[in-house]
């Protein structure tokens, strides 16, 4: 008997799940309220990167001269073609995945799913009409949008969130992002380039404070963030705005949640911006999904909870993405994995998640990436840890492309010399992350990569510097 599968979500972890559930023979039906492509293709990874694209240029531009080329150092940003760009490589993107969606016979309905019982499901579709989805197994994709701080509501107009950053008609002439997570720190850059004033306020120590971000990257994109003339302030958070319309004035303060307040921490300041862009986290989106019908449990944020297999609390229901919360991985990549295990368990195969070793890829400017353990994680698990690491200074390719700031450190066990983590900062650490990821997941020794011919004059060399250091007792 073909076993029905319902999907509710279309960005990258209901997409992959409904893609593998239908190339292994199930009856697939995937809804979708808004286009499909979820946050990562309308709201997030891909739309950021097209303005971070335009940004580097702008930084390369800027630099014309050094390189050889002469030009009168005029150039103006064209914000109505860059946001034109933006719409066409989405539609395009979009149109691919309907495409494998439909030469999968896949059934795709544009629409609100919700739960309304056991082994049923139902969509409201525009004009409040509503299909029934009977189902075998459920893959819930709904996702999350971004989280607005008390008492500073988004209002689309001076107080945004980066879904509305994505889709400036005009850059603000200067600009508040609190929180220097990941999305804060990549609008910093991406904002700075298209050439706003840019002011961050993090509650926490340092930016990029997240727990998988090596501290020495995170100190190596503070000093770069001085260099592009981006100020920030740790430790503080927003205590008031006033709002004049055209400008807010914002009251800073000492962060409640800081550990080591230093004097110079706790006095007041106040900054007048144009606009102000929070960026402090995430929220589940599950309202009206009926997931108390079927006994899903959540955690108290709301975030769904699920075991190794991707299955909630409510047999053959799974849940996969951002759904799960920054407990597990919020990234387009995991989803995709998250979902390809949950469609194969959901059709009696017996897959576990392994969140050893996925990538992170943060594009700063220069870019960040990281996969497995830190440092102090390491010391933390018990390994006799060692840190090893290499300036982008020191390879050829770096001074040939102009961008030697950064370093790239390998964290290995040094008893068994395998590879724990590797930590980049600098030109395509996004890209070069690849080859620590493998090594992780592998739990290949830096013997492996030391061995591993690298080709010259690449960045790719940064690895093997780091591993050759690495395998010296
Ligand atoms: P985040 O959790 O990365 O960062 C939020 C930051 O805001 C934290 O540093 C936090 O300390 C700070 N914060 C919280 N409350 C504050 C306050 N009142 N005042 C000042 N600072 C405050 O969340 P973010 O940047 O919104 O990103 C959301 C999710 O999207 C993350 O899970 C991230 O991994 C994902 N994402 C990933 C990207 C990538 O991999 N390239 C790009 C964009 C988003």
């Amino acid at each position: 008997m073909t076993v029905k599968i319902a999907v509710i979500g279309a960005g990258p972890g209901g997409y992959a799940a409904a893609i593998r559930a239908a190339r292994m023979g199930a009856e697939v039906t995937v809804a979708e309220q808004d286009n499909v492509g979820g946050t990562c293709l309308n709201r997030g990874c891909i739309p950021s990167k097209i303005m971070q694209t335009t940004a580097v240029m702008i930084e390369k531009f800027k630099r014309a001269a050094e390189f050889g080329i002469k030009t009168n150092g005029v150039f103006r940003l064209d914000m109505p073609v860059l946001m034109a760009r933006k719409r066409r490589v989405i539609k395009s993107q979009a149109n691919e995945m309907l495409k494998v969606i439909n030469d999968n016979q896949i059934r795709f309905i544009q629409g609100t799913g919700y739960i309304q019982g056991p082994n049923l499901a139902a969509v409201k579709l525009d004009g409040q009409k509503t299909v029934e989805l009977p189902w075998d197994r459920l893959i819930l994709a709904p996702g999350a949008y971004p989280t607005d701080l008390p008492g500073v509501p988004f209002n689309g107009r001076n107080v945004i969130s980066s879904n509305e950053a994505l889709s400036l008609e005009a850059i603000p002439e200067s600009i508040l992002i609190i929180g220097a997570g990941v999305i804060g720190c990549e609008f910093a850059f991406i904002l700075a380039a298209l050439g706003s004033a840019v002011t961050m306020v993090e509650a926490l120590s340092r930016v990029l404070p997240l727990e998988s971000v090596d501290e020495d990257c995170s100190k190596i994109l503070a000093r770069e963030m001085k260099k592009k003339k981006i100020k920030f302030m740790i430790n503080r958070i927003v205590e008031r705005i006033e709002d004049a319309g055209d400008q807010c004035r914002v009251t800073i303060g000492p962060s409640p949640f800081a550990r080591d307040l230093q004097a110079k921490d706790t006095k007041s300041t106040t900054v007048t911006v144009e606009k102000i862009l929070v960026c402090v986290g995430r929220k589940p989106d599950t309202a009206g999904m009926g997931l108390e019908k079927i006994g899903i449990k959540m955690d108290k944020r709301g975030w769904i909870k699920v075991d190794e297999k991707m299955e909630t609390r409510a047999p053959g229901v799974y849940a996969v993405g951002d759904i799960l919360g920054p407990s597990k991985s919020m990234l387009a990549h995991t989803a995709t994995t998250e979902g390809i295990v949950a469609a194969e368990n959901a059709l009696g195969k017996n897959r576990v998640i392994d969140y050893k070793a996925v990538p992170s890829a943060i594009f700063t400017m220069p870019e960040v990436a990281d996969v497995g353990l830190t440092e102090s994680q390491a010391k933390k698990h018990g390994y006799n840890t060692r840190s090893d690491s290499v300036l982008f200074r020191m390879l050829g390719k770096a001074h040939v492309i102009g961008a030697i700031a950064g370093q790239a450190k390998i964290v290995s066990d040094a008893d068994s010399k395998i590879v724990l983590g590797v930590h980049i900062i600098g030109p395509h650490a996004t890209e070069l992350i690849a080859e620590g990821a493998l090594a992780v997941k592998q739990g290949l020794t830096v013997m492996d990569i030391a061995a591993t011919i690298h080709a010259h004059p690449t960045l790719s060399e940064i690895m093997l510097e780091a591993s050759q250091k690495a395998a010296d007792s």
